[in-house]
């Protein structure tokens, strides 16, 4: 088989140097991997025609799956002839080594240069063996555990034959009413630049041209996450220094970590769609931060600028983003339909084309696809590959580390293991779908653990399990097929009945899994449908109540909150979901999470978040005035702050201490503190330091995160932890546009969340 293989590449070498050489002369440079990447790159670049570099800045839907609106005119037939006259530079949504090696057979074979395709798709936490959506990892502070995750996600996709994932998402967001928070890194720029790290190296790992290794692509750049009103695709109207503080620290790291792509997102930004956004793509991205990979374009988001009143026709859109610095185009057929005569009629320069073309071809040669355009298609490792059982316990193990204890007041948890009659109740409990999440393409439906079954084999109860109310949602994951709210009460009586007999009663409630997601927002953040009213009747019968929550975002939850004893963040923790969750519940696992989003009271705080500012008029001494920031009606602290997750272990903070209460240019101060595990049980905890600039030449956060440690400790143990502050710590994008440490006093906080339990002072002197 290998020599086979072996064959099949050598013939496939011999055809395409053939097919080069006979008609463009000598290519030599380009398929000898002795020489430099540019040199190669130009090498090729030199054979091409000016419709040959066209087509490598289109990027096509396959012939199946859709992951946007269907484009007008993007239809089948006319793609296959597109591919074969070679006007195709990369695929997305083509999946399985037949099929990709089928295309990229024409691709290498039947066009005049033989440059290979790059296959997209949408691996965002895992292919086939799906991991928890991405903000639940998040909730795990673990940046091994995550990068291991996305690993996993690569080598299973590398394995069907995907090069490219548009992952990771990185918008920081701070509105829970957006669905796509579920795949991000939550609220926090610096949480999420590790995170944004750590996803990178798992998904590029340290070579790019291995074969278990996928190109990763930072999105969406720039803003998505601040849409107004949490609607997903609008307008976004920020600041300078939000753009700057907030929400490009995670794209920047990523830049910084090596990522090979970036992609646009759908918005306008301060008037200007971020697709033809100059600003963003060439000044910023480009220029300051050097990126010398290639950015795509959303899905349309070319021909999109129409919609936005920024572009006249498709063509206008095409010359406004490639002058912009979109380099590919994602099925807007902008660059294919229009490009050649903008170049003619002087509106696009050459070398903008050129430039973006070698951006793609570098990276087509970094992933090794010139030197075997096949290296993704191996059939044997396909097979071997795709839902590892190793895969299992590493996704199990995520799903653990994701999840995050909210209360547990009467210390129902951890259940006993045996000898209790459990009443399970809820939709969700017994659905084997909804927790492979949003965005899981690939993932068969019914092929995750549901929460009974993780129940049973964990434990030896007795476990009697009742709907009690639907969660109703529409089961494919492209088309809304039915409403989100039920009305449905029928089942009410029978989970009652059940909850009466039992000891203890575990309610999965929440979102479905698809109720998040592209396209999802909501504008109601609280348990859909008849949920809150079956929480409700069944507390009345039974107090001892578990809340086992599964949503992709935030939810908005008061009455459980204050009445329900134990509350457990379960997200969609994917394909062993049910195991994971069981295993926390009985005690096997002690739960570490933190949240990486605040969760509000009610949806009339949102945008919530923990690093707000503190207003001229904060809650100082006169709550009881109507002259300060506030609602009437509501408080304005959160249900549950950014950083907060509790454990089955009880951890203690103090002594903390600076090495010095001041610090020069290039001096540092170390921050440490003692954390001592008080309770009889080993236990995790995410050891968290904030800080917050008092007097600056701008107005600045009342805390901002700026070190975190995740430690194990045994009973009774105690660790010093220690944090270093330097000039990098404090500096911002200051009203010199520019990052900068201003001098001044500062504080800094350490605890267990963002309502941190210690702080001290000290000073920036320059
Ligand atoms: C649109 C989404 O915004 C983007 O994140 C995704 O990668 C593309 N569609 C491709 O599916």
């Amino acid at each position: 088989m290998k020599n086979l293989f072996l064959l099949a590449s050598f013939v496939v070498a011999v055809v395409v140097l053939a097919a080069c050489s006979s008609k463009m002369g000598n290519t030599s440079v380009a398929y000898s991997k002795a020489n430099p990447l540019e040199a190669r790159v130009d090498s090729v670049l030199n054979l091409m025609t000016l419709e040959e570099k066209v087509e490598q800045l289109n990027q096509y839907n396959g012939f199946w799956e859709i992951t946007g609106p269907t484009p007008k005119d993007g239809q089948a037939a006319k793609k296959y002839e597109d591919l074969k006259k070679g006007l195709v530079g990369s695929m997305l949504n083509v999946r399985g080594v037949k099929d990709v090696r089928a295309l990229q057979k024409i691709a290498v074979e039947e066009t005049r240069l033989g440059i290979p395709i790059i296959f997209g798709f949408d691996v965002i936490h895992g292919y086939k063996t799906i991991s928890p959506i991405p903000l639940a990892e998040s909730a795990s502070w673990d940046m091994e555990a995550i990068k291991q995750s996305a690993a996993m996600a690569a080598e299973e996709a590398a394995a069907v034959g995907i090069n490219w994932t548009f992952a990771p998402m990185v918008d920081v967001a701070r509105d829970a009413r957006w669905g796509r928070v579920m795949e991000g890194a939550g609220e926090d720029p610096f949480l999420g630049s590790k995170i944004a790290v750590a996803r990178v190296q798992g998904f590029q790992g340290v070579d790019l041209s291995a074969t278990n290794t996928i190109l990763a692509c930072a999105k969406h750049f720039a803003g998505y996450g601040f849409a107004e009103a949490g609607r997903d695709y609008n307008s976004v109207d920020v600041s300078e220094s939000t753009l700057q503080n907030i929400i490009f620290p995670p794209f920047k790291a990523a830049a910084d970590a090596g990522v090979r792509t970036f992609m646009n997102s759908f918005n306008d930004l301060n008037g200007i769609p971020a697709t033809g956004n100059a600003y963003l793509l060439r000044k910023i991205l480009k220029g300051d931060w050097k990126f010398d990979g290639f950015v795509v374009s959303d899905w349309g988001s070319i021909y999109e600028m129409i919609a936005h009143g920024y572009a006249k026709d498709n063509k206008q859109a095409a010359e406004i983003a490639i002058n912009a610095g979109s380099d590919m185009d994602m099925e807007s057929n902008a660059y294919v339909g229009h490009l050649i005569a903008l170049v003619h009629e002087g509106k696009v320069k050459e070398s903008i084309v050129d430039d973006a073309v070698k951006r793609i071809l570098k990276v087509k040669f970094e992933l090794g696809l010139f030197d075997d355009p096949y290296k993704y298609c191996d059939e044997n490792r396909e097979k071997e590959t795709v839902g590892k059982p190793e895969f299992q316990e590493l996704v199990l193990d995520m799903a653990k580390k994701s999840i995050v204890l909210l209360k547990n007041d009467g210390l129902l948890l951890p259940l006993k293991k045996s000898g209790q009659n459990i009443a399970i109740i809820g939709a969700l409990a017994n659905d084997k779908t909804s927790p492979l999440g949003s965005w899981r393409i690939a993932a068969d439906d019914n092929t995750a653990i549901s929460v009974v079954e993780g129940m049973t084999k964990y434990g030896g109860n007795q476990i009697t399990y009742a709907k009690g109310a639907d969660v109703a949602v529409g089961r494919t994951q492209f088309v809304w097929e039915t409403k989100i709210n039920t009305t449905d009460k029928s089942g009410f009586s029978e989970a009652i009945a059940v909850a009466k007999q039992a000891d203890v009663v575990v309610m999965v409630l929440g979102e479905h899994g698809l109720q998040s997601g592209e396209g999802r927002s909501r504008a109601d953040i609280g348990l859909p449908g008849v949920q809150q009213e079956l929480l409700e009747e069944i507390f009345k019968v039974n107090p001892n109540v578990v809340l086992v929550l599964n949503n992709g975002r935030p939810l908005a939850i008061p009455w459980a909150a204050e009445n329900i004893p134990s509350i457990v963040e379960a997200w969609q923790l994917g394909t062993q979901s049910g195991n994971a969750i069981a295993q926390v519940l009985y005690g096997d696992y002690n739960p570490s999470g933190k949240l990486p989003m605040t969760f509000p009271r009610s949806v009339g705080q949102v945008p919530i978040y923990y690093n707000y500012k503190n207003t001229g008029r904060p809650i100082m001494n006169e709550p009881e005035s109507v002259f300060w920031s506030h609602y009437i009606d509501e408080k304005n602290t959160p249900l549950y702050p950014f950083g907060y997750g509790l454990s089955y272990s009880k951890f203690e903070y103090s002594d903390l201490k600076l090495s010095s209460s001041s610090f020069v240019e290039n001096g540092k101060i170390e921050v440490s503190v003692n954390v001592k595990n008080t309770s009889g049980l080993t236990g995790k905890e995410v050891v968290q330091m904030y800080i917050r600039d008092l007097i600056c030449t701008m107005t600045r956060q009342v805390q901002e995160l700026k070190g975190f440690e995740l430690i194990e400790l045994q009973p009774n143990e105690t660790k010093k932890v220690t944090f270093i502050i330097d000039r990098k710590t404090i500096e911002f994008f200051t009203a010199n546009q520019k990052w900068e440490a201003e001098p001044g006093d500062f504080n800094v906080f350490i605890g267990g969340s963002s309502q941190k339990t210690l702080e001290a002072d000290f000073r920036y002197l320059n």
